[in-house]
Order: C-alpha cells, then structure tokens, then sequence
C-alpha cells in the first residue's frame, strides 16, 4: 500500500505503508472523542454488488484499512438495516480487541445476530426511541440487558442524544459502519467529524445505492489521507467543520481506544 496525499505531511507520497505508518496515519485526534464512518464503494458509486452486499465489493486493500479502523474503535456503530443484510458475522468473530456493537433503530426490533455479538468488552447495545413497541423493547432487554438498551429521542432515534449516550459509556472512539439511511441521517445531524472511503476498482451498474440515501445535504469535507493498493483508492475526510462543539465535555483519562 502506498501513499498518494498526507494532509500533515509527516511521510512523502509514494512511501510503502507498513501497519505501524497506516495506523499513525489514521490515528484519531487525542482529547475529544471522533466519529468516524467507513464505507467501500464501486467505482460507480455502489455500495453493494451483485449479492445485495458490501461483501462482493471490497477488496484486500479495504479489508486491512476496516481491520485497522475497528482496532481504532471502542464501538462500532451501524444501522439495524445494515445488520439484518449482512449479518456482521466479522464482528462476532473478531479477536479479543472487538469494540462493542451499537445497533441503532427506530422500530426496536432487535436484528436476530445482534444476541451474539458480545465483545470482551461487554453485550452489544441497542440505541433505539422511547416510543419503540414495548414488546419489542422488553424481548430487546432480556437479550442485552436493561442498561443495553439505550433510549435516546421520542418519535426517532435523536443521533446526537445517541452520540452523546455512547461517549457517556465511556466510548470516545466511535466507528459507524453504515449503512446510506443512518450515515445519511448522522450527517444531517452533524455528528459525524470523518468519512473513511474505499474506492473499489470495479463497475457494477445496476440501481445499488449509494453511501448516503435520504435528505439532501450540503456537507464540505477535505482529505486528510490518500493510499492506494491494487487499484483500491482509500481516503479519509475530514468533516468541514468538525461538528458544531459547543463547549467541550472533558473526557475521563481512560486508556484509548488505540490497541
Ligand atoms: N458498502 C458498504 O460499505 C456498506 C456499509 C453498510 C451497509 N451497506 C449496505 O447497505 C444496505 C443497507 O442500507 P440501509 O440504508 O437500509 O442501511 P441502514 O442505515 O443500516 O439501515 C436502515 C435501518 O436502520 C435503522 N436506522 C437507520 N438510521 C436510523 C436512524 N437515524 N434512526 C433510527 N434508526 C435508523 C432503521 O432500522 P429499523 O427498521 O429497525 O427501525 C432503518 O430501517 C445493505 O445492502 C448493506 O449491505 C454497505
């Protein structure tokens, strides 16, 4: 993997990018906490392939950047919709540094992989409304437990309460990992400080969607990091600007979510 473009400048285009120099290029700002979102498209703009997934899309090149960004993350944040089509059998899975798994949804229904998902570092949650059917919130807490089971907004999940409840668990690395309708609905929200591309070198056509779906946007971002391997173009984006800060919440000195 080499580097096309560093905003910071610390290695010149065109050097080979070993583990240690790919994650200090993507390391998170120290002192706040960091909404990233990660995404791989086709060259067309697809975020699925032929299958209906993201599966048939990605490529070695973008599975090593999604390995690192989960490694960088405390939580992986990801829509009900996004679960129920892929199933996230990487995540249940994953090594002992697994974040935990937040499942936003407005409907509370629990999608039926979520029970598994337990990280080391506790049950998976899910971050859903407080007009969510009963039914569906009190089977959703017998599963991950009350204090899993995170009520944030009336009518609709509100993202910045949902944003706000992940870092007062003690989360200040929080990775969303789709799908369009909740990175969608985070951008409008403006909580999201960084989007994380894979540009896949393939054509699928068709009438996949794209990496947002939903209201129209105005959102300006600049990059911060370019790598390319084998075709597979790879960015990360810094959100213009970072999010509306208000004043900021100092964060308790736990260790980071770099491991
Ligand atoms: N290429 C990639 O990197 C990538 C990444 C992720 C997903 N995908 C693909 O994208 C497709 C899924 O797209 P999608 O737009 O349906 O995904 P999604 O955003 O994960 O799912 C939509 C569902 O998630 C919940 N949700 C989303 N935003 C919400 C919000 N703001 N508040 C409350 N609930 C919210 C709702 O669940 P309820 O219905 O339970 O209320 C909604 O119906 C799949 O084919 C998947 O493979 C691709």
């Amino acid at each position: 993997m080499r580097l096309l473009l560093s905003e910071s400048g610390a290695l010149a285009p065109g050097t080979e990018l070993d583990d240690a120099s790919l994650r200090e290029l993507y390391a998170a700002p120290s002192g706040r906490s960091w909404l990233r979102v990660n995404f791989v498209s086709s060259l067309d703009g697809a975020v699925t392939g032929p299958d209906g997934r993201s599966g048939s899309i990605n490529t070695a090149a973008d599975f090593r950047v999604f390995q690192l960004l989960r490694r960088l993350s405390d939580v992986v944040v990801v829509g009900a919709g996004t679960v129920r089509a892929e199933g996230y059998p990487a995540l249940r899975d994953e090594d002992v540094d697994a974040p935990v798994l937040a499942v936003v949804s407005n409907s509370g229904a629990l999608p039926e992989t979520v029970a598994r998902m337990t990280s080391p570092r506790g049950s998976a949650l899910l971050l859903t409304r407080r007009q969510a059917d009963p039914a569906r919130l009190s089977s959703a807490r017998e599963v991950l437990g009350e204090d899993n089971v995170v009520l944030v907004g009336d009518e609709a999940v509100d993202l910045v309460q949902a944003r706000a409840a992940l870092e007062d668990k003690g989360f200040r690395h929080l990775l969303c990992e789709g799908g369009p309708t909740l990175f969608g609905h985070l951008l409008a929200a403006g909580v999201v400080d960084e989007v994380d591309l894979t540009w896949a070198p393939a054509v699928v056509g068709g009438t996949h969607a794209r990496i947002v779906r939903g209201t129209d946007l105005d959102v300006d971002l600049s990059p911060l990091v370019l790598v390319e391997e084998d075709g597979s173009v790879i960015g990360r984006w810094q959100v213009k600007p970072v999010r509306p800060l208000g004043p900021v919440k100092p964060l308790d000195p736990v260790e980071s979510g770099d491991r």
